[in-house]
């Protein structure tokens, strides 16, 4: 495991209690939005890659998927096959990272990565082993947040906040770059957006990752400063005497063709 990896290994075993139901992520309409676009594509084999508490994979679980929870971390894997018995719904567990899968060639209909590849050390060889593992006309649905090309100053800014926030981020990446990297790695594109998504509460959002109170205060300080192109691409604000930002969401969908 290189340091990246065990970040964000030890990272999710301390705070895995943060992300179960009631976390913003059980709500999953951006992936049923996402997968009734896919419309060649009928329940199989899914693989969903750094599930985290399941959320994704139990989704697709519950809409007739043979899925696979794969993470890193040990206490995420326990929380999702508990929330798995929970639903009464059969799933399969494995822990691998997401830049080495221990999988065949062409085993997979879909792999799905929701909210996790800012995470990983290498997001080229996530997507190689994600278009190997595929089967011919399979899809990659990927999420995760996301920059609009050509946004240095706003990039670098929001680097800057993740990574106190979370010292386990590693880096989100444009739109282009993610289109580039799939194209690059032979898979086409079906589609791809940013789907501004909100984040309610700065505070909540340090709770979920553990920010030290050291950590708090810098980035407290950094939105003090926002430069004007992060204050407007982000929509920073404040409501309720909450802190609110809108994450630039990345939803992509790209598919292995079918000679490949
Ligand atoms: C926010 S959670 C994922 C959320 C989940 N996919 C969902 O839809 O609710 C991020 C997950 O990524 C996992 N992770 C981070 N880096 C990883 C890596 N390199 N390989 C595999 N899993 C990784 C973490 O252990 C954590 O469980």
């Amino acid at each position: 495991m290189n340091p990246i990896q065990r970040a964000a290994q030890q990272q999710f075993d301390r705070q895995s209690d943060r992300y179960g139901q009631g976390h913003i992520l059980s709500d999953v309409s951006d992936v049923q939005d996402a997968l009734r676009r896919l419309v060649w594509l009928k329940p199989g084999r899914a693989l969903d890659v750094a599930t985290g508490a399941g959320h994704t994979g139990l989704c697709l679980a519950g809409a007739g998927w043979q899925v696979t929870l794969a993470d890193i971390s040990t206490a995420m894997l326990e929380r999702a096959a508990t929330a798995a018995r929970e639903r009464g719904l059969h799933v399969e567990t494995r822990q691998h990272a997401a830049e080495s899968f221990p999988y065949a060639e062409d085993t997979f209909d879909l792999v799905t990565c929701r909210v996790a590849a800012h995470h990983f050390s290498d997001p080229v060889a996530f997507v190689r082993e994600t278009t190997r593992v595929l089967k011919p006309d399979g899809a990659l649905l990927l999420i995760d947040g996301s920059i609009e090309d050509g946004q240095p100053v706003a990039e670098e800014w929001i680097h800057a906040v993740e990574k106190l926030r979370d010292p386990s981020h590693h880096r989100f990446l444009s739109q282009g770059n993610w289109v580039r990297l799939c194209e690059a790695a032979g898979l086409t594109i079906v589609f791809s957006e940013l789907q501004p998504f909100k984040q309610p509460d700065l505070n909540w959002y340090f709770d979920t990752a553990g920010t030290t109170p050291e950590n708090r205060a810098k980035v407290l300080e950094l939105v003090n400063r926002a430069p004007p192109e992060a204050r407007s691409l982000f929509r920073l604000g404040e409501e309720d005497g909450k802190i609110v930002w809108w994450w630039q969401r990345l939803v992509l969908a790209a598919r292995k063709p079918a000679n490949q």
